[in-house]
């Protein structure tokens, strides 16, 4: 890679994109004098480019800006709009309930059936809700402090699970240690989390050996530092260990409902104690939930008493409340469905090829890799097994570059890494469109 080569085109791409967007570049201004960095949330300042692009609307898979460029979202919301913009039945039932009240603290029968679906997609028979997945792992994790009596948690290394403490650890040198940029971490995480990587069943044993695991809590495969998957065998060792060592198994499956309408878990047929899920599960609307078995169920009834219900460390008032709900009966029942599903995994497919035969064309040392309607390249030959792997991949200049040069030519691509979103309003064009901006980018970096 020629590293000036990548600078010059990176100067001239940010030289395109402030000339294309003075709209955009007049509201951030603005922004700075009212927003903390100019920007609604810390981490959209990680934007490709000077300042974020402002968004005047969305639908389906595309949205415009302020100045009124339209593009192919592979974003979609980092998973939150995996439904697509805006879906016709859920804005339906959305605008229905907000009619009949919003948030109450008393359920609605809307919930049940949202029950009743997840029940039936994913295999726990119990469930309650949250209005996001970070939520969501953090009530599991202390519902398996709290029935387990054991204090610390074990994930593995360069996971992501939301804003929760004590999963920001890594692996240094071997030992656990805060993860770099977290923000003002109450406690050393040494101190409630054990850290093994990805795929590493030997040290995964050694870590649940100490009997002080309550939980482990993983994604089913990594998807937050590239895609992470599975060696064969290894979600089996997976569950043994944790059975034998009396810990329980939280899967996350807020990314990886990218597999299919059952998620990783039903497709692969997982076993979790406790299971968690946000983001596109109401269409985009705050919503998440976590889901117990029978046997977790009855435990933490054991575990909770009713004058301390409103007090546990599990709440949130608009926990639950009638929109949310409204919106994830709507979304489930009729979006995210097996026929929509087949849809977005096969433009997926066609996503993947189109990148391998660029990064064949040019013999470049990269690789693309799918899971369900999610893609993803990164700059290292092959698959990563772990995360260390996977981050050690990453080419931070290299990522800004392709975002940029995407940005420019009508794609979005999620800030954090290189991946690339279908939904069930993705076209093939629109794969097609990216394929062809990734080709002549490519040929600009690499030559040819
Ligand atoms: C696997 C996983 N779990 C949980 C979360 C947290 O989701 P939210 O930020 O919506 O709470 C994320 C966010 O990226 C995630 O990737």
């Amino acid at each position: 890679m020629d590293r000036a080569r990548l600078a010059d085109l990176h100067a001239r791409e940010e030289r395109r994109f402030v000339e294309a967007n003075p709209r955009s570049r007049e509201l951030f201004e603005r922004a700075r004098g009212a927003l903390l960095g100019g920007v609604p949330m810390n981490w959209m300042v990680k934007w490709a480019g000077a300042h974020p692009v402002f968004v005047a609307r969305a639908e389906g898979a595309r949205f415009t800006d302020v100045d009124g460029h339209e593009y192919v979202d592979l974003c979609l919301g980092d998973t939150g709009a995996m439904t697509g913009h805006s879906p016709a039945l859920t804005v339906a039932a959305i605008a229905e309930r907000a009619r009949h009240g919003i948030t109450l603290m008393l359920p609605t029968a809307d919930a049940i059936w949202v029950g009743e679906d997840l029940a039936r997609r994913f295999g726990l028979p119990y469930w309650q809700f949250t209005l996001t997945a970070t939520d969501a792992n953090r009530f599991a994790i202390r519902l398996a402090r709290q029935i387990t009596g054991r204090d610390k948690i074990l994930v593995f290394n360069w996971c992501y699970h939301g804003s929760v403490d004590e999963t920001f650890a890594t692996l240094v040198d071997g030992r656990v240690g805060p993860r770099s940029g977290n923000i003002g971490p109450p406690v050393d995480p040494a101190v409630t989390t054990r850290v093994v990587e990805f795929n590493d069943v030997d040290a995964l044993e050694a870590a649940l050996a100490h009997g002080d695991v309550a939980c482990v809590l993983t994604e089913p495969a990594l998807t937050n530092i590239g895609i992470v998957h599975p060696d064969p065998g290894f979600h089996d060792a997976l569950r043994a260990l944790t059975r034998r060592h009396g810990t329980l198994l939280i899967i996350d499956e807020t990314h990886t409902i990218c597999t299919g309408p059952g998620g990783y878990t039903r497709a692969h047929g997982l076993e979790p104690d406790v299971f968690t899920i946000g983001k596109p599960i109401a269409g985009g609307v705050p919503a998440g939930a976590y889901g117990v078995t029978e046997e977790i169920a009855a435990r933490i009834g054991r575990a909770t008493t009713l004058e301390e219900a409103d007090t546990g460390g599990i709440g949130g008032t608009l926990a639950g409340n009638a929109l949310s709900l409204a919106a994830m009966r709507a979304t489930l029942e009729h979006v995210l469905t097996e026929a929509a599903f087949e849809r977005m995994i096969a433009v997926a497919e066609r996503f993947t090829a189109g990148v391998e035969g660029v990064i064949a064309e040019h013999g470049a040392p990269w690789h693309v890799t799918r899971l369900g309607c999610r893609a993803e390249y990164l700059f290292r030959p092959d698959r990563p097994r772990s995360g260390a792997e996977a981050a050690a991949g990453q080419d931070a200049e290299l990522d800004r570059f392709i975002h940029l040069y995407a940005l420019n030519r009508g794609i979005l691509l999620t800030p954090f890494h290189n991946m690339a979103l279908m939904s069930p309003a993705t076209s093939e064009a629109d794969v097609d469109h990216h394929t062809a901006v990734y080709r002549d980018a490519v040929a600009e970096l690499l030559g040819g």
